[in-house]
């Protein structure tokens, strides 16, 4: 089979805003406790966060993380994590229906974050909280004046203001999962509210709204526009959260679904520029995907544990090589929409439904298979990304016509190099051709595959990598390579 790339770098999408590589800790199962945090563990510093788990995620790039929920958020008090560890309460988590002891909490995921590099995106409980609860929040981490709560976050510990630019505003207040769950009016009149005492405290914050749970929600679409048409002038971006599952163990409907994601996504922004039509507005509302992933393995046995229990083993998901070539497409997909996604962020980063597992027997760090096609992009897809011109048979799924191959330039002027995401949906190897057109490009720096999986194998082991793709040839008209079957494969090019 055959497939082709135009790469041509006066044909921009948009340079890639490097938070499009974000993640997720939750007050969920082991994320937090037994995941980032384990006072007592060996690989533990002296707050308890695990070296090893900060390593492994460093190498994921993760510049963005969003915090302390999810479901978890709808029902928290964020007083509750603040203050000396002894005196903070045991809670009933009712998003999880677990324990939560508070052990971490705002201060604790700051020092974190700064550890790991990434900046914040601090999530407020507009579930069965509201305005009150959010603002004071804005004032205890951002107010630079003397006020209580500014002294409060002094006297715990932080002088300088914690500065956090970015925020949500709840999280998937669309599902009747949710605690405080509202309709889209409701929803939309208390994101403008909340919003606009926000922003009085600390005009620079950005501000997430929330828009769907999934795209085949029932209220899709009217959500969202009921939502921007309340606070259309008070946020900056949209939110999408969107998992794939296998549960009919259909490979080519599985490796489909990044067609369901590129529709929500254009979706979504149709419904924005709709809005913004109507409003005769000149504001352009940008989203933030701030779920995605594989989540359905763990489910049967979510169903059947006992509820109430400190950090139970939750949503803990073993990927297998389908999902990593998934993740691989979803990614290219969330390039080509460089320049309306300007946030994301992969669900979760640890042990639920995450990239990056910590064994509770052993103690030790092992990595999924998607780690490998996220870490690539995390790493690599910075840049512009370049309009994907691309030539390929496609094959028929239920709902979707699927191309054989996925595709993607990213122009990387820094440093001078063209990186190329490709992957090989079908089951036969495809010669993969790269037309360059303006640019001279003159040798490889490095050419990997991640390939030759059986796709049901997960990496409990280790054994998973990605090796050299070795069939590759450069010439002045481009380039020619051998991709294996099912594989997902990465090219980076020097530019002269
Ligand atoms: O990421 C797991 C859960 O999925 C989150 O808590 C929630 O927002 C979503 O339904």
């Amino acid at each position: 089979m055959d497939s082709k790339l135009i790469v041509d770098p006066s044909h921009r999408i948009s340079k890639i805003d490097p938070r499009m590589w974000g993640s997720f800790i939750e007050h969920l199962g082991r994320v937090v406790y037994g995941g980032i945090y384990q006072p007592g563990h060996p690989k533990s510093d002296e707050n308890g966060f695990r070296l090893d788990v900060i390593e492994a995620i460093k190498k994921l790039n993760v510049p963005l993380i969003r915090y302390p929920g999810g479901n978890f958020v709808s029902g928290y008090n964020w007083e509750d994590g603040i203050g000396p560890k002894n005196d903070r309460p045991v809670r009933a988590d009712f998003g999880w229906q677990s324990i939560e002891t508070n052990q971490f909490g705002l201060h604790e995921f700051i020092e974190w974050s700064r550890k790991v590099g990434a900046e914040p995106d601090m999530a407020v409980n507009l579930g069965t909280r509201g305005i009150d609860a959010a603002r004071n929040l804005v004032e205890y981490c951002n107010f630079e004046q003397h006020t209580y709560l500014s002294d409060l976050r002094r006297k715990n510990g932080a002088e300088e203001p914690f500065n956090i630019k970015l925020w949500s505003l709840g999280n998937e207040m669309d599902g009747d999962w949710q605690i405080g769950h509202k309709t889209a009016s409701e929803y939309g009149r208390l994101a403008h509210e909340t919003a606009k005492a926000m922003r009085k405290l600390d005009p620079s914050i950005e501000l997430i709204a929330t828009g769907s749970s999934l795209h085949d929600m029932p209220t899709f679409g009217t959500w969202e526009e009921t939502v921007l048409d309340n606070c259309f002038e008070d946020v900056d971006y949209l939110s999408l959260h969107q998992y794939y599952g296998n549960e009919d163990n259909n490979l080519s409907e599985f490796l489909g679904k990044s067609e369901d994601f590129n529709n929500f996504i254009n979706d979504v922004i149709a419904i924005c520029d709709a809005v913004k039509a109507r409003k005769h507005s000149s504001k352009q509302i940008n989203l933030s995907f701030d779920e995605w992933n594989v989540w359905y393995h763990s489910k049967e046995n979510d169903d059947k544990q006992e509820l109430w229990q400190k950090s139970p083993q939750l949503l803990e998901d073993h990927y297998n090589y389908e999902d990593a070539l998934l993740i691989g497409s979803l990614a290219i997909t969330l390039m080509k929409y460089a320049d309306r996604v300007k946030i994301a962020a992969l669900a979760q980063l640890v042990n639920v439904i995450a990239p990056i597992m910590t064994d509770p027997v052993s103690g030790n760090v092992w990595l999924q298979s998607i780690f490998y096609p996220f870490m690539q992009v995390s790493n690599f897809g910075q840049g512009v990304a370049l309009t994907p011109n691309t030539e390929v048979e496609s094959y028929k799924c239920k709902d979707y016509e699927v191309p054989y191959s996925d595709s993607i330039a990213v122009y990387n002027e820094q440093r001078d190099e063209v990186v190329i995401f490709v992957e090989n949906k079908s089951k036969q190897s495809m010669h993969f051709k790269v037309d360059i057109k303006n640019i001279h490009i003159s040798k490889i720096v490095e050419a990997t595959e991640f390939a030759g999986y059986d796709i049901k194998q997960t990496n409990e082991d280790g054994k998973m990598k990605l090796n050299t793709l070795s069939k590759i040839y450069i010439s002045d008209a481009g380039i020619d390579a051998e991709l294996k079957p099912l594989s997902w494969n990465m090219i980076r090019v020097v530019v002269d």
